[in-house]
């Protein structure tokens, strides 16, 4: 009897123990959530760190999981949680390249960067690059990539654009819709970065972004609904700054309101990767909809702990944040115990990001000297050598493959213009290569002992740096004329994270640059040879001043470790380029409307005074969007300004029509299509731009808004494409800031269809119906903002 009780007793046990300590699955959240205790709960919303803050604060131990990630989750073993690890994007996975104790190497693929890829406006071959980071992520034993970047450039400065896709938020919803797809669809996760409203680096983890509720909506939130809307992300990354007096990651009606309650995201928001914060406690950030806390600190854990206890914090606020990242959890690849094989496909990853990189490459300037015509060679003994071009520019050796910071990744190699060239059968100036490449170790050597601590971003541990241009006498160049059929000068341009870029240096030519633009000019067009300028930069730069002098310009931005190849493809017309700005290129960096709000450079002197006398620093402190919804083109082309080159402009070696444009109205949805049609001698691409100018209403529009684009199959000279586009209704709407609401006014709209802003090839119109979509009242500036009007 005694034995059947105690046999009873001790089944009864083991039960009461075994569903104590469920294993989390995909379908039994509830019952681990009844499992966890608070201190788990609170140990789950903080992110694991990876020494970020030094030892204490590594809080579940699994700082070392893959070397270099930016962070983890936190391991619950006793309830089967594996922690989880975040990377480092958006150009590619970025790890430790080497580890100690093994000869291994864990290079991961550079791809082009994000004004690159966006510069393709292929959504198709954008998944394509998505899919082959979500493969090398997991292959790294990571589970999410903290990418891709869509802050707007909102000013040519920013340190950062070369990570972020456009002026424009529809093309960077796209864009960064068809990356999140192919990411997510190799079972790896995205951070979508940073929300919101971080469009400059000066002064980022504190100053406030004041901005109208209809210029965030329509202009710095809409990629990102567009992205959650098309291709849910698993995660979205809080910026560091504030947006309306209010820290992004403690900003309720960002993170709630808006992106929940309006949208519908179902993922987990992280922050940035500050820890604890000066003014906000961590009790408010999970409170406003942050469900992990990254590179996360014990006292964090701490907090939240007594947060409930004391009354502080809803427990409802933890179960709900829990639940949401158990909901992430059982979808990663940690999760799975996927394989991981350290090893990915670099082969097949490089002929994707040479061919992305080839297609996002633009063509500013041609006066018909390209494509190369290689076959005939004037150079040298009777063109004996073939095909030789006189390389110059320092970074035409020392090619920047991406930016630096968070952003940056550690390729195998990285392919320069010298290499692409010989890859193609075209040879060099051994003279220049030999200068080139000496002054570039040393320049290397001194770069980095005059370097000054507090630079960290200017290791190269932290990306390829940028070494100043030198200058070649007019006697040197002219000694390269004879030997060469054509000269190239690549003029390099690095930024990243952490700081802004200066307009005199870094957007404008210096004045080595400048002379050696015009002296090779001068040189090889005295003897009738001409000059192609590659622009090897992430962002825009100054191109007026100096762009009559070559024959032809080709701005290749940071186009990832294959770049050399994929110009040679241009160059040689091996492939035809059909990559179009995504951004204004303006004549001066100060004619963008949010220049006089745009942290401009206050000396040393007038900053420390403004500091020691508590003067708010404009710019510094707060950046008042005064500009409000007049960013880029919407800026350009309503105020009628001059630009350098216009939103969208890029060229090609064809020409194309485009023709029979229809325009429906069915229900909410507009259907635009048009006919392109190749009219020229060589195959190639084109983009179908659809530009809508609203009727006169209630709300002051912008001239015109990008609502739709679509590029063609490579279309074989007198093929033509029908290309078929979608716009819903509630798309054409401008925000209502009286009523809350997206309003689009009835009235006759214009189709306007081209090959770029300012080149509108044909029109149609269509009445539209009045449309209204109910959103909360939410980020409502706390000061009141000067805007700017027609
Ligand atoms: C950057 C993020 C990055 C994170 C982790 C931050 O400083 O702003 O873009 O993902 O660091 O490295």
């Amino acid at each position: 009897m005694t034995k059947i009780f105690l046999t009873g007793l001790m089944a009864t046990i083991c039960a009461i123990t075994m569903n104590a300590q469920p294993k989390l699955s995909a379908t039994n959240i509830d019952e681990v959530m009844k499992a966890m205790t608070l201190e788990e709960k609170a140990k789950l919303l903080v992110g694991g760190a990876n020494n970020f803050f030094g030892d204490q604060a590594v809080v579940g131990g699994e700082a070392t999981l893959v070397a270099g990630a930016a962070g983890t989750s936190p391991a619950i073993p006793r309830l089967g949680i594996p922690a989880t690890v975040l990377t480092d994007g958006p150009a590619g996975v970025r790890i430790d390249p080497t580890r100690e104790g093994t000869d291994k190497t864990y290079y991961a693929t550079a791809f082009p960067i994000g004004s690159c890829l966006a510069s393709t406006w292929n959504t198709d071959l954008v998944t394509k690059v998505g899919e082959a980071i979500g493969n090398e992520t997991k292959e790294y034993r990571c589970d999410v990539i903290l990418g891709p970047g869509m802050n707007l450039h909102r000013n040519p400065l920013c340190g950062r654009n070369f990570e972020y896709y456009s002026e424009d938020p529809l093309l960077t919803g796209k864009i960064a819709a068809a990356y999140i797809q192919g990411v997510q669809s190799q079972g790896a996760g995205v951070s979508a970065k940073h929300f919101a409203v971080n469009s400059q680096e000066t002064d980022r983890t504190a100053v406030d972004e004041r901005v109208s509720q209809r210029a965030a909506r329509e202009i710095y939130l809409r990629g990102f609904e567009i992205a959650v809307r098309e291709s849910d992300p698993w995660t979205i990354m809080a910026s560091y700054n504030q947006v309306n007096g209010q820290y992004s990651m403690g900003n309720h009606d960002l993170l709630t309101s808006i992106l929940r309650d309006d949208w519908g995201f179902k993922g987990i928001v992280m922050t940035d990767w500050i820890g604890i914060r000066n003014g906000l406690p961590t009790i408010s950030e999970v409170h406003a909809g942050n469900d992990l806390m990254e590179p996360g600190q014990p006292a964090q854990v701490k907090e939240i702990i007594e947060g409930v206890k004391s009354g502080k914090l809803d427990m409802a606020d933890v179960d709900r944040n829990v639940r949401r990242m158990l909901e992430y959890i059982v979808k990663t690849p940690s999760f799975h115990n996927y394989p991981a094989s350290n090893s990915p496909d670099f082969k097949a990853h490089a002929a994707i990001t040479r061919q992305s990189a080839a297609e996002g490459i633009v063509l500013l300037k041609n006066n018909g000297c390209l494509p190369l015509n290689t076959a005939q060679s004037t150079s040298g003994e009777d063109g004996k050598k073939g095909f030789t071009v006189a390389l110059f520019g320092e970074n035409s050796y020392d090619f920047l493959s991406g930016g630096t910071g968070s952003g940056c990744v550690h390729p195998p190699y990285v392919v320069d213009m010298l290499e692409g060239l010989k890859n193609a059968g075209i040879s060099s100036s051994t003279t220049l290569t030999d200068i080139y490449r000496k002054y570039i170790d040393y320049a290397r050597i001194k770069f980095q002992a005059e370097r000054h601590p507090a630079k960290w971003f200017q290791t190269e541990m932290m990306g390829q740096q940028k070494y100043p241009e030198i200058s070649l006498s007019p006697i040197a160049i002219n000694k390269e004329v004879q030997g060469a059929d054509a000269a190239i000068i690549t003029i390099g341009r690095q930024a990243g994270e952490g700081i802004d870029r200066d307009i005199d240096t870094e957007f404008n030519l210096i004045p080595e640059e400048r002379n050696l633009i015009v002296d090779v000019c001068n040189a090889f067009h005295a003897a009738g040879k001409p000059v192609i300028v590659i622009i090897n930069s992430g962002s825009v730069i100054e191109t007026v001043s100096w762009s009559g002098y070559p024959d032809a310009i080709l701005c290749a931005w940071q186009p990832g470790m294959e770049g050399g190849n994929s110009i040679a493809d241009l160059l040689t017309g091996k492939v035809n380029p059909s990559g179009k700005l995504t951004m204004t290129w303006p004549i001066a960096a100060t004619d963008h409307a949010s220049t006089k709000n745009f942290p401009g450079s206050i000396d040393d002197y007038t900053f420390q005074m403004m500091v020691g006398n508590k003067m708010p620093i404009p710019g510094h402190a707060y950046t008042n969007h005064d500009e409000d919804i007049y960013v880029g083109y919407r800026y350009f082309d309503t105020f009628d300004k001059n630009v350098a080159y216009p939103f969208g402009f890029g060229l090609s070696y064809t020409k194309f029509d485009f023709s029979k444009p229809v325009v429906k109205v069915s229900g909410e949805t507009v259907s635009v299509s048009v006919t392109v049609k190749n009219t020229g001698s060589v195959s190639g691409k084109e983009v179908a731009q659809v530009y809508v100018a609203a009727p006169k209403g209630q709300i002051e529009k912008p001239a015109q808004e990008l609502k739709a684009f679509a590029k063609t199959r490579e279309l074989q000279p007198g093929e033509q494409q029908v290309l078929s586009m979608t716009i819903p209704v509630r798309m054409l709407a401008s925000f209502d800031e009286a009523g809350s609401q997206w309003l689009t006014e009835a009235g006759q709209y214009t189709f306007r269809i081209g090959a770029s802003s300012r080149d509108i090839r044909c029109t149609a119109t269509a009445k539209v119906a009045k449309y209204v979509e109910k959103t909360s009242n939410a980020l409502a500036p706390k000061v009141k903002l000067n805007l700017l009007k027609q």
